[in-house]
C-alpha cells in the first residue's frame, strides 16, 4: 500500500461527494475547519477503542444509536435530551436485563451527510439534485436550498460542537443518575413499557442496597461514558477534521469518537477506505447482501493489518429475510481468519418498505426478527452478537409501524417527521431494548 495521509484519499475515486462550485469557497470553509479546535479528544478515543475490544471478548454490550440524519433546526435541547434519555433507559435494561455493561454510542453531534441512491430526485413533478443531509445541502425543494454549499461543514460542525457540549453538560452534570425518577420518565408516561418499570425499581433498590453497604461511591453512578459517531461520507469534511496527535505519532479524526464506512461506499479501491485505513479511531463497516467474503476479508486487511482488538465493529445489514443466507458464510470467513472484530447488528437498514400513502416506514417485528436470527446465527457459529445498530429517536414521532403502542400505516402520518429513514420512537426503542436484553441471554 502506498503511503497515507489525510489528503491520500483525493487520489483515489470518491462515490456519494457533492460537486462544490466554487473551488476557492470550498477551500476557505476547510482551512478555517482545519485550525478549529476538535471535538473530543484523543484520550476518549483510544477509551472507547479498548472498551470496543471488550464488547468484542463478549464482557460488554454496544448499543449505538440516534437519528438516520441530524438536522440543524433539531439542534435543540429536546431533542438531545430525548436522545440521551432514551439510550440510557436502554443501556439500563440492556444492563439489567442482559447482565452486561453497555458500552453507549450515539449517532449524533455530527451524523449530517447521507448516502442517496439517486444524485437526482422528482418532487412535484420537477428534477432536483438529491437532499444529501444538511452537511452538504437544504431538505426544502428549491434550487437554492438543493445546491451543494460548503459553508454548511462550517455550520455543521458548530452544531455538532453545540450538541456535544450539552451532552457532556448533562452526562457530567448527574443527568444519568438513577437517583432522580423525573429523568427517566417516559414521554406521555411509561405504562406503555411495564416491563420499564418494574426494572427501574429493582435497579433503585439494589443501588440503595449497595450505598447502604458503602460499595459505591454516587459521583460515580453521577457520570457516565456517552461517545458519538457518524458516517464518514463527506471526506473534505472528514480531512480537515483530522488531526496529528504527536504522543502517540499518530492520525486521529477529532470530529468524532467513531466513524462507520456505509454500505454504498466501501470499494476496496475507493477513496473512503483509503481515507479510514490512516486514523487511528474505531472503524464501524456496514455489511450488507453486497458484501462477498472474499471482498470483507479484503476491507479488514487494509483497514486493520495489525488486527487491533477494538478497531474495527462489523455491522450486518442485511435484512429479516436475507441474514439467513447471507450471514454465516461472512462469518465463517471471518472466523478462519481469527481477526478479533466486533459484531453488531444493524436491523433498520435492510427492512424498509412503503407505506400504502408512500411513506418510508419499518415495521418493529422485521426489525426484531433481524436481530432474534443475528443472535441465533452467531451462537450457532460459535460466536457472538456483541452489539446492536439501531435508528431512534427520544419524540414520540410515528415513523415505524407495530409495537405495543401497535401503530399502524393509518398512523404514520400523525407525527412523521424524520429527514431521511424511519425511527423507532422512544416506547418502541425501549421496548426493543427489553425483548434485546432476552436475546444477550440466550
Ligand atoms: C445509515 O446508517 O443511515 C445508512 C445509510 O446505512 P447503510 O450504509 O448501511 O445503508
Ligand atoms: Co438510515
Amino acid at each position: 500500500m502506498t503511503s497515507w495521509n489525510p489528503h491520500s484519499w483525493q487520489r483515489f475515486p470518491a462515490q456519494q461527494q457533492p460537486v462544490y462550485d466554487n473551488p476557492s469557497e470550498l477551500e476557505g470553509f476547510l482551512a478555517r475547519l482545519r485550525r478549529l479546535p476538535p471535538l473530543v479528544v484523543p484520550e476518549e478515543v483510544v477509551r472507547l477503542r479498548h472498551l470496543l475490544a471488550e464488547a468484542a471478548t463478549g464482557r460488554r454490550f454496544l448499543l449505538q444509536g440516534g437519528d438516520c440524519a441530524e438536522q440543524f433546526k433539531d439542534c435543540t435541547p429536546e431533542s438531545i435530551e430525548g436522545k440521551l434519555r432514551v439510550l440510557l433507559q436502554m443501556s439500563v435494561a440492556l444492563t439489567h436485563g442482559g447482565r452486561k455493561p453497555v458500552v453507549r454510542v450515539g449517532r449524533i453531534a455530527g451524523q449530517f451527510a447521507k448516502p442517496r441512491s439517486k444524485p437526482t430526485e422528482t418532487i412535484r413533478g420537477r428534477e432536483f439534485p438529491s437532499y444529501r443531509g444538511d452537511l452538504v445541502n437544504g431538505l426544502h425543494a428549491d434550487d437554492a436550498s438543493r445546491r451543494p454549499d460548503p459553508g454548511r461543514m462550517l455550520e455543521a460542525y458548530f452544531h455538532a460542537s453545540a450538541t456535544l457540549n450539552h451532552l457532556r453538560a448533562l452526562t457530567a452534570g448527574g443527568f444519568a443518575d438513577l437517583h432522580h425518577p423525573e429523568r427517566w420518565e417516559l414521554p406521555g408516561g411509561s405504562g406503555e413499557v411495564p416491563a420499564y418499570r418494574r426494572t427501574l425499581d429493582q435497579v433503585r433498590e439494589s443501588l440503595d442496597f449497595l450505598e447502604a453497604l458503602g460499595g459505591v461511591q454516587r459521583d460515580v453512578l453521577e457520570r457516565i461514558d456517552f461517545f458519538t459517531s457518524h458516517e464518514a461520507l463527506l471526506l473534505p469534511y472528514e480531512e480537515a477534521l483530522t488531526r496529528w496527535i504527536g504522543e502517540d505519532s499518530s492520525y486521529y479524526n477529532l470530529g468524532a469518537h467513531t466513524l462507520w464506512v456505509g454500505e454504498r461506499t466501501r470499494q476496496l479501491d475507493g477513496a473512503h477506505i483509503e481515507y479510514l485505513r490512516g486514523i487511528r479511531n474505531p472503524i464501524g463497516v456496514k455489511v450488507g447482501p453486497s458484501a462477498s467474503p472474499e471482498h470483507l476479508i479484503e476491507l479488514l486487511h487494509r483497514l486493520d493489518p495489525d488486527r487491533e482488538p477494538g478497531r474495527i465493529t462489523l455491522i450486518s445489514r442485511f435484512g429479516a429475510t436475507k441474514i439467513q443466507a447471507a450471514l454465516p458464510p461472512l462469518l465463517q470467513a471471518v472466523q478462519a481468519t481469527d481477526h478479533p472484530v466486533l459484531w453488531s447488528c444493524d436491523p433498520m437498514h435492510g427492512n424498509g418498505t412503503e407505506s400504502a400513502t408512500g411513506l418510508k416506514t419499518r415495521e418493529f417485528s422485521a426489525i426484531l426478527s433481524e436481530l432474534r436470527q443475528a443472535f441465533e446465527i452467531h451462537r450457532t457459529h460459535g460466536s457472538h452478537l456483541g452489539g446492536v445498530h439501531i435508528e431512534l429517536t427520544g419524540q414520540a414521532v410515528t415513523e415505524c409501524t407495530g409495537g405495543t403502542e401497535g401503530l399502524s400505516e393509518e398512523d404514520l402520518a400523525k407525527a412523521y417527521e424524520t429527514g431521511c429513514d424511519p425511527r423507532l420512537n422512544a416506547t418502541q426503542s425501549l421496548e426493543m431494548a427489553f425483548l434485546i436484553a432476552e436475546m444477550m441471554r440466550g
